[in-house]
């Protein structure tokens, strides 16, 4: 639900996205807010109430717009009650454990706002989950939106190729990726690290495991700390195969 459609149509409709549309894995539909004034000028904004700068998002339009929304999940078999998600720098960080959460889910609604924003009523109305991308402001929701339902769809079984497999070991989820290289050895004199090209498997496994906690350490400490907190017995048990000591 957006004042801008094409925008969120456009920004899904090349590559793995577009791709998992075209084959049906997952669907996209969008709905103009617009389309559900009452307005004969199809305004959707309005003055706010005790002053302040811009115009707020009026409660119509949108709770019209979702119960639209809610009739076509319903007609084609789904849920009367979706989850709703307004798109707000006041709500909950989004995260990967969201988006696994969400891919589970059958029906999704995504709300977009503009201007200064939106009538608390509508919200109070429809939205479940408030979700917030980072503590920035943005000019409008569809960013946010397209961003979630990137991060969700590449969570559904079949959107990605087994090649660009989404699945992750439960012993490295957690952590950031380890360095990868590709054709040639050496580029403008920097080398592929040794071990990539030993063809030894376990080897390879280990280094790319310490490069990922190491990387982890190094650039977001505090993912590091709640990695090493929920993994000490896996840690240990590396520790004594490989004989280093990580941590
Ligand atoms: N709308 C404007 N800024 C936003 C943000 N940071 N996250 C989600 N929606 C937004």
């Amino acid at each position: 639900m957006t004042l801008f459609p094409e925008t969120v149509k456009a920004g899904l409709s090349e590559s793995i996205t577009a791709r998992a549309i075209a084959n049906g894995i997952i669907g996209l539909n969008t709905y103009d807010i617009r389309d559900f004034s009452k307005d004969k000028h199809r305004h959707v904004d309005d003055y706010i109430y005790g002053g302040g700068a811009g115009m707020l998002m009026a409660p119509d339009p949108i709770v019209s717009c979702f119960e639209h929304v809610r009739d076509s999940i319903v007609e084609k078999g789904g849920t009367d009650k979706p989850r709703v998600l307004l798109m707000t720098p006041v709500g909950d960080a989004f995260n990967q454990q969201m988006a696994e959460e969400l891919s589970k889910e059958e029906d999704i609604v995504l709300l977009c706002g503009h201007y200064e924003g939106i009538d608390e009523r509508a919200i109070e109305l429809i939205v479940t989950d408030r979700v917030s991308i980072g503590d920035f402001v943005l000019t409008g929701g569809e960013l946010p939106a397209m961003m979630i339902i990137d991060a969700v769809s590449r969570l559904v079984p079949g959107v990605l190729g087994s090649d660009e497999s989404a699945f992750d070991e439960s012993f490295t989820k957690g952590l950031l990726e380890y360095p990868q290289y590709t054709r040639p050895p050496e580029y403008r004199g920097l080398t592929v690290p040794e071990v990539l090209l030993s063809g030894h498997h376990q080897n390879i496994a280990d280094w790319r495991f310490e490069q990922s906690l190491e990387r982890t350490k190094q650039i977001r400490p505090e993912l590091y700390e709640a990695y090493i907190a929920s993994h000490e017995e896996e840690l240990k048990k590396y520790m004594k195969r490989t004989k280093k000591s990580l941590i």
